[in-house]
């Protein structure tokens, strides 16, 4: 198997941007055949999204640990470590465990800038048998850059990722910031 991923998809149009989806989706599953690790399938996932899905600037995830969300594997500039659940974009989506959709992240209230160039974002909750286990956060420069079709899209990978990964050795308990 070739693990050579190409450069970003085309997403200009709703039917190309369903087809990049399902592409995007197709390589995770072959990415992470025959592989269980969470650290490693969730660093793999978000480097792929970064890979292929144009007009992001972060993609990652947010890891479940006691009352807050740490950060776990992720693509892009340094990012705040520790967001309790409750605040900011992440944070709403993990206590309300829906997806948050932000054309615009000025306009949230509470959101957490972490790199200035991000203008909207999209949250998905990470659950397995009605646990959270963390968040799939993806920012973007662009203003309104997540609409119902991405959200379908990202949560199709999340599936993906959730079904293949054997989450049992990923801590949920909290963790402390320093000694
Ligand atoms: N903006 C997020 C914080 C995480 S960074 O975007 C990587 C939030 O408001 O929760």
């Amino acid at each position: 198997m070739s693990f050579t991923v190409s450069g970003v998809l085309d997403m200009s149009s709703p039917a190309a941007k369903r087809s990049a989806y399902a592409d995007v989706r197709a390589r995770l599953e072959a990415l992470l055949a025959g592989e269980r690790d969470a650290i490693a399938n969730l660093a793999q996932c978000a480097a792929l999204i970064q890979q292929t899905v144009p007009g992001l600037n972060w993609a990652g995830f947010y890891l479940a640990r006691g009352e807050e969300l740490v950060l776990g594997p992720f693509q892009g500039k340094v990012a705040c470590v520790r967001i309790p659940v409750g605040r900011g974009v992440c944070g709403t989506c993990a206590a309300t465990r829906e997806v948050q959709i932000v054309p615009d992240v000025h306009a949230f209230p509470g959101h957490i800038a972490c790199d200035s160039a991000s203008r909207s974002e999209l949250v998905l909750p990470l659950t397995t048998a009605g646990e959270l286990l963390g968040v799939l956060d993806l920012d973007s420069p662009e203003p309104g850059r997540f609409d119902a079709a991405d959200a379908a899209g990202f949560a199709a990978l999340v599936e993906v990722l959730l079904s293949g990964t054997d989450w049992t050795g990923l801590s949920r308990q909290a963790s402390t910031a320093r000694e």
